[in-house]
């Protein structure tokens, strides 16, 4: 969630029910408080939105076109205990066969998707692809953001996930960051105020990252070209080109979990359409109709394993959602 990624928060909710009943009037409430061009819709697939491509519907789905549209959204749901998710890119994110009850949000209305590039500043709005921060910065001859260029997510899912890839993080090239809390105050930190992790921003859990500036160093068009270059050509001979959501596990201490898993000789290990990747042993790939039950059957299998085998607990990268 990359897969980075991620991509993905789910609000504390207490109605998973979300109970047809409760619809009508939440609905109704929405529509009144949110401008024309917001997107709201009912019983949207997701697997389309996952790279992934598994996974049932959401109950509710809202692309909001501006920060109050997401503000008055938020107090909706709070009035209603309907529960929410943040989806991004859906690459780091395996939803289950049955979907999400509640609205699933999606930050991708081009007021999130700003990139603006200040000197060796860019501010980029939660929205944005990392393709594109990475492409104008290179534009802008900075250096250091090389490495989002190969992670298939959006600014808000690799703050969420702190994102990583090539030995970078995306915390390493954040400067500040704006985010949103549940009843729909905006905020803004110095990175250095926020507590990271390894694949893990927990700030964002229960807060709506809305952007953030990143700080690039300068250097010429063609140093940050041959470094952009280099990374991509590492992922495309040791990564899959299938779909599928990253790396599935957190690399354990020891050993990375691709390496582990490989070494188990699992590589092409399946259950239905969900198989260890051949070219890399930390990626599940639908190899064609896999539901999200192949996927989380394989990780099981997987995971038991090691476990047997190494004594090692593999902890899941991914972020698993739905019902
Ligand atoms: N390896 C094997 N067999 C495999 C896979 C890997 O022997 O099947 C070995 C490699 O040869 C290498 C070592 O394991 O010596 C590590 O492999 P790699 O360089 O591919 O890195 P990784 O730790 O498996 C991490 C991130 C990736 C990121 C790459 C590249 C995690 C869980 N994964 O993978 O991120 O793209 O580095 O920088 O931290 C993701 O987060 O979804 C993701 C794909």
């Amino acid at each position: 969630m990359n897969p980075p990624s991620p991509a993905i928060q789910e609000s504390p909710g207490d109605n998973p029910g979300g109970g047809a009943a409760s619809k009508e009037p939440f609905l109704e409430e929405l529509r009144a408080v949110i401008s024309a061009t917001s997107v709201l819709r009912q019983d949207e697939v997701l697997a389309k939105r996952t790279t992934l491509r598994v996974g049932g519907s959401a109950d509710f789905y809202f692309e909001p076109d501006s920060e109050n549209d997401l503000a008055a959204a938020l107090r909706v749901c709070a009035r209603h205990a309907m529960p929410f998710v943040l989806l991004g890119r859906g690459s780091n994110l395996l939803i289950k066969d049955g979907g999400i009850r509640g609205m699933v949000i999606c930050l991708t209305h081009p007021s999130f998707s700003r990139i603006e590039t200040t000197g060796y500043r860019i501010y980029c709005g939660a929205g944005a692809k990392l393709k594109q921060v990475a492409a104008d910065a290179k534009r802008g001859q900075l250096t250091g953001l090389e490495f989002l260029e190969g992670i298939p997510g959006t600014v808000g899912g690799a703050l969420r996930m702190n994102a990583g890839a090539m030995g970078g993080w995306m915390f390493d090239v954040v400067e500040s960051l704006r985010y949103m809390d549940y009843s729909g105050q905006t905020h803004e930190d110095e990175a250095a105020k926020v507590t990271v992790e390894y694949r893990s921003c927990p700030l964002l859990k229960d807060h709506i990252a809305l952007g953030a500036v990143l700080k690039g160093h300068p250097a010429t068009r063609e140093v940050v070209e041959k470094r952009m270059k280099s990374f991509s050509a590492k992922r495309w001979e040791s990564q899959p080109a299938a779909p599928s959501a990253g790396c599935i596990f957190k690399n354990p201490g020891t050993i990375p979990a691709g390496k582990l898993i490989d070494e188990l000789g699992l590589k092409g290990t399946r259950v239905g359409d969900a198989m260890v990747s051949q070219e890399h042993g930390n990626f599940i790939i639908n190899d064609g109709h896999a539901s999200a039950k192949d996927v989380l059957d394989l990780i099981e299998v997987i995971r038991q394993r090691v476990k047997a085998e190494r004594g090692i607990e593999l902890e899941t990268e991914v972020q698993i959602i739905g019902e």
